[in-house]
């Protein structure tokens, strides 16, 4: 039969038929799909019910059983009998519409009817679900996909609730065999920026969506930033080794009381023992990898982890737009990701009307969001309007952390001042990154250092570069591209240039806007046939050269010691960057501060006058000023401390007095002596610089050193 001869009859009838072929693949997919997670399970382990929250596995297939039963076949399939009429106050689970119900912590109790006999239900009800499906699924509404929707969220409650009973066991039982290989390092955690605006959330197309995720609707977003993975265990070792779970500054009152009450001390399923920790789950008790992700915690858990990071959790309109951005959420579908969202209606929400519309709507009370989806989901739930909902205290979920972070307005500092204060104060021991001394003041206040008659390291640096400037000069291409990290007042840099008149461009690299503008006008002037780029930046950030600088011969510099000011590990970080940026085959100038006695060392950063230590209070009056902080100046002194363990010179502000200090809206407290500690400044040897260097892919090609103090200038080839 031709196309155009086919009756409109036929044609609906052919649709019925393929819609009912399709429905009841789908149908015995999810079916099997549930009755395969049984497959490594005894009856004993699928009648037992750990607690209240959770179910025994024998409910769970009776229960997405019973909901086909009296929700599709009772009011659609004619002449179906009941299977068991007992049954409905075993099964339902809180339906209030369709009548009273076994209590929800006394499904363990239901030893009849027996695993077998739930077995048999579900045959004779998959057996008329095929033959309602059979005629075709248009007048069913949306039922079939809710009821199979229904079950897939039922497979997911059946791997957390067995895992739960395990984690009673003694003997660990294991579900399913192990992963082989242990998980990559994730490396640093980074925040993307996502613009602020108004965007909108929720469901929107054809596919199957829950009630709860509609309307669609506009939301207006504040420019925020997501973290680009979750947050791990080794991570949150950290969190628990700086007194995380003992700290209630961190927590949340209601989970700070819960937390004291219950003794929580590390995830729920987390386990200390002689050879260090395990974490039970579903492939049994392993020994704990730092890389994976941490779940199962609660919210409150969550948000103290955030509190301590100086971070917070997203917002759920916050994760669906980075989500439907396109952003790289690495992670997502691992865990379910808690939001700061409570679980609330959407504006225009209206339940089903009838029993169903019991699904989502009567629980958005007191609980929050979580967004994504995790191992353990149906790979459908994976969506990004999907809204999953627990309350704060739960934690046998898999449930993850991903952090956020307010976002940078407009014109907004590119430093991270906020995030870097409010998570250092939340340290157990307070410390907060040097570069953010360099607000206009600290910039001053440095350069008024650099003519102190103790702080040598300007002078002597000085006179060594001016000795060594045509030497140095002599390693510098024609028409090269000179590039500076933390150039300051740009002072040294002519030393450099009036040597080596080949240079053809100059990018200074500097956090200071003031101090960087200032030198970049002063640079211009003095040096008219100089291509000046310069680049307001944080200098650990990920750098592009600018244009002017591009496809020249490429010198570093880095001058000062400023590379003494990070830590071991951070140096070799910059390093590596630096060796990114500049480009095979680029040389380094890096000027480096060598071990000395300590007085000569304690007096170059605690001088006479007091302008070092104006130099380190200003940090607490740039809080003051940008963070509307209440730090007392007066109640604070500038230390400088030796460390001979590490080499370094320290900077610290001590607390004279018990205090309580707010930051951005929040109390830190300081106990009399405690100490805000505010740089290193560690001190190196030619040897030990050199290792550095080499561990970074640098090697060293030239080195001068001064007479003492002593100072040196190492230049490093790619
Ligand atoms: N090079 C000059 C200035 C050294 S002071 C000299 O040798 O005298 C350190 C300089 O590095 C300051 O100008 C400061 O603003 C800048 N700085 C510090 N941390 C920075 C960071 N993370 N990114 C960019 N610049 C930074
Ligand atoms: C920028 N940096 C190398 C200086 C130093 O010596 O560590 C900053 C400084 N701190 C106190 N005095 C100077």
């Amino acid at each position: 039969m031709r196309e155009t001869e086919r009756r409109p009859e036929d044609r609906s009838r052919l649709h019925v038929e393929a819609s009912a072929t399709d429905a009841i693949v789908r149908y015995r997919a999810v079916r099997r799909g549930t009755e395969a997670l049984t497959r490594s399970l005894t009856p004993e382990d699928m009648g037992a019910q750990s607690m209240p929250d959770a179910s025994p596995t024998k409910w769970h297939l009776a229960h997405t059983t019973w909901f086909f039963e009296t929700f599709m076949l009772g009011p659609h399939l004619p002449g179906y009998r009941v299977f068991d009429p007992r049954f409905g106050y075993l099964f339902n689970s809180y339906y209030e519409a369709v009548g009273p119900r076994q209590p929800r912590p006394a499904r363990g109790l239901i030893t009849r009817p027996t695993v077998a006999d739930v077995f048999a239900y579900r045959a004779h009800v998959d057996a008329a679900m095929e033959r309602l499906l059979a005629n075709g699924v248009d007048t069913l509404g949306g039922l079939l996909d809710l009821g199979l929707a229904h079950e897939e969220q039922h497979q997911e409650l059946i791997l957390m609730d067995i895992l739960h009973l395990f984690a009673q066991s003694p003997l660990s039982p294991a579900f399913a065999p192990p992963r082989p290989a242990p998980a990559a390092d994730p490396g640093p955690m980074a925040f993307a920026d996502v613009p602020g605006g108004l965007a909108e959330i929720g469901h929107a197309g054809d596919g199957f969506a829950f009630d709860n995720e509609g309307p669609r609707h506009r939301v207006w977003l504040e420019p925020f930033r997501l973290a680009d993975r979750l947050v791990t265990n080794g991570e949150w070792l950290a969190f628990m080794a700086d007194g995380g779970y003992r700290r209630p500054e961190l927590w949340l009152s209601d989970g700070w009381a819960l937390c004291r009450a219950e003794g929580w001390q590390a995830p729920v399923y987390w386990r200390e023992g002689a050879g260090g920790w395990t974490i039970m789950g579903l492939t049994g008790a392993r020994p704990l990898d730092p890389h994976q992700p941490v779940s199962h915690v609660s919210y409150y858990e969550a948000d103290a982890y955030a509190a301590w990071a100086g971070a917070r959790l997203p917002t759920e309109a916050e994760w669906e737009r980075a989500a439907t951005a396109g952003g790289d959420l690495r992670g997502r579908g691992e865990l379910w990701e808690w939001t700061r969202s409570a679980y609330l209606p959407y504006p225009g929400f209206r339940p089903a009307a009838g029993a169903v519309g019991e699904y989502n709507g009567k629980f958005m009370s007191g609980q929050f969001v979580l967004r994504g989806g995790a191992s353990v989901t149906p790979a459908g739930h994976v969506r990004a309007s999907y809204r999953n909902f627990f309350y704060p205290h739960q934690r046998w979920m898999f449930s993850g952390v991903r952090l956020a972070l307010d976002g940078h307005g407009e014109g907004a500092a590119a430093s991270d001042l906020e995030a870097d204060v409010l998570a250092g104060l939340s340290k157990s021991r307070k410390s907060i990154p040097p570069k953010h001394f360099y607000d206009a003041e600290g910039s001053r206040l440095f350069e008024l250092i650099t003519e102190l008659p103790e702080y040598y390291p300007t002078r002597t640096e000085i006179a060594l570069l001016q000795d060594q400037a045509a030497r140095i000069a002599r390693r510098i291409p024609d028409a090269a591209a000179l590039v500076e990290f933390g150039s300051g007042a740009s002072t040294k840099t002519r030393i450099l240039l009036d040597a080596a008149p080949q240079l053809a461009v100059y990018v200074p690299i500097d956090i200071s806007e003031t101090a960087l503008q200032a030198a970049a006008r002063a640079i211009r002037s003095d040096y008219p046939g100089l291509t000046v780029a310069a680049l307001r930046d944080d200098f650990t950030n990920a750098l592009q050269l600018p244009e002017a600088a591009r496809g020249r011969p490429v010198v570093g510099f880095f001058p000062g010691s400023t590379i003494g000011n990070f830590d071991r590990a951070q140096a070799r970080t910059f390093l590596e960057g630096a060796r990114r940026l500049l480009g095979p085959g680029a040389a380094l100038l890096v000027g480096i501060d060598l071990v000395k006695s300590p007085e000569v060392l304690v007096a170059a950063y605690d001088d006479a006058q007091g302008v070092t230590a104006a130099f380190n209070l200003n940090l607490l009056a740039r809080i003051n000023r940008e963070l509307g902080a209440d730090f007392d100046l007066a109640a604070f002194r500038h230390r400088a401390i030796w460390n001979p363990a590490e080499s370094r010179i320290e900077m610290h502000l001590e607390s004279l007095a018990d205090q309580t200090v707010r930051v951005a809206g929040r109390p830190f407290h300081f106990r009399a002596g405690e100490t805000l500690h505010t740089e290193n400044s560690h001190k190196f040897t030619l040897e030990g610089f050199a290792a550095l260097a080499g561990d970074a892919g640098w090697s060293v090609e030239e080195s001068w050193r001064s007479a003492e103090p002593g100072f040196a200038e190492v230049l490093l080839r790619a």
